[in-house]
């Protein structure tokens, strides 16, 4: 079936853009965070517990970065990216759609280069991250009512075509996939010190964390198996519509079967993708702060309930890594904690 016209200008603009960012992005970027005294990348890697207590896993703690999550890196990267190619400077601003986090990064870095951001949101993004962005000084633009991620995409690719302002683009921008492959995944082949991991467990969003890091875990000799865990609602290449059902943060289909450029090259023997329904994840998220007393965000526990069952059938004595992209915003803890006890009296 023929792609809505809406949505058929965003597959043709996912596939046109590519070509290879800075072969410095890496040294750019960390003396970009070191200029602007931001604490981004070196986050840990260290054991937390399976989901039955059985086993452990390796967790790489990305919501350690400065702003709260993985997309601190993304942000760095696309910033120094584009300020290398003269794309933006202090009078030509950029326009990039967000989740939630990437903007809070965003509108941080942007803030302290004093660089115009316009940053593009669902009406229904929590509340902590819109005044986050506007306390920066972004911009913010928010699409509503009800509509689908890919529809905020669209409206950000129209909002930069008629501003002349600079498209960052992040399921489609290399830097996105390039600096996790190059830093990242990196410290994953340097904090493992020569120990196997059979799988790498990351939500998709963009694909850039999930990519980047099996290209660098597979170039340091590893077979790792690539899985992708992406929600019930709207999963990675599905032919539904795109739609407004709450989500695991930052993650999800695009719909129509659009798929994303990053999680395209992966596809194949060597990478699965698993469900996780957002219901799934808010309760994942109250066990494992009841199990370790800390707070990971929606994707990180679907993530984490996708590498527990995984890391249970493994046979081999190989380990499971899983990303913790964040902690989650306090909006997402509390219905995580309202959720668990709503189970409770219901006696699950
Ligand atoms: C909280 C969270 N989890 C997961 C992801 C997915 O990361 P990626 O875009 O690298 O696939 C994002 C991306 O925005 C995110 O914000």
């Amino acid at each position: 079936m023929a792609l809505p016209r809406t949505y058929a200008r965003l597959d043709q603009a996912l596939a046109k853009r590519g070509g290879a960012p800075s072969p410095g992005l890496v040294n750019e970027v960390r003396a970009l965070a070191d200029r602007l005294g931001f604490r981004i990348g070196g986050t840990p890697l260290s054991e937390v517990p399976n989901a039955s207590g059985e086993r452990t896993l390796l967790a790489k703690w990305e919501s350690e970065n400065e702003f709260g999550s993985v997309k601190d890196r993304v942000a760095l990267a696309l910033v120094a990216d584009a300020l290398a190619s003269g794309s933006i400077d202090q009078h030509r601003g950029f326009v990039e759609y967000t989740g939630g986090s990437l903007g809070v990064s965003l509108a941080a870095i942007a803030s302290a280069l004093h660089v115009p951001a316009t940053l593009v949101m669902s009406e229904a993004t929590a509340p902590s991250i819109v005044q986050a962005c506007r306390a920066a000084g972004a911009t913010v633009e928010l699409v509503g009512p009800n509509p689908g991620f890919a529809d905020v995409m669209v409206h950000a690719l129209d909002l930069a075509e008629r501003t002349g302002e600079h498209f960052l683009f992040q399921h489609a921008n290399p830097a996105c996939r390039e600096i996790h492959a190059r830093w990242t995944g990196q410290e994953l082949v340097h904090d493992l010190d020569g120990r196997r991991c059979s799988a790498l467990v990351a939500p998709i969003g963009t694909g850039g964390t999930l990519v980047g890091c099996t290209i660098a875990l597979r170039s340091a000799g590893s077979s790792t198996l690539a899985v992708g865990v992406t929600p019930a609602e709207l999963p990675y290449g599905s032919a539904e519509a795109p739609n407004a059902l709450p989500k695991l943060a930052g993650s999800g289909g695009l719909g129509h079967c659009m798929r994303q450029p990053f999680v395209v090259q992966l596809d194949g023997p060597a990478s699965v993708e698993s469900v996780v329904s957002y219901s799934e994840a808010l309760a994942g998220m109250a066990r494992f702060h009841a199990a370790t007393g800390r707070w990971i965000g929606s994707s990180a526990a679907a993530a984490w309930l996708v590498a527990s069952r995984l890391s249970l059938d493994s046979r081999s004595k190989e380990r499971t890594l899983v990303i913790f992209p964040s902690a989650g915003t306090p909006e997402e803890q509390q219905r995580a904690a309202a959720h668990d006890l709503a189970d409770a009296r219901r006696g699950h």
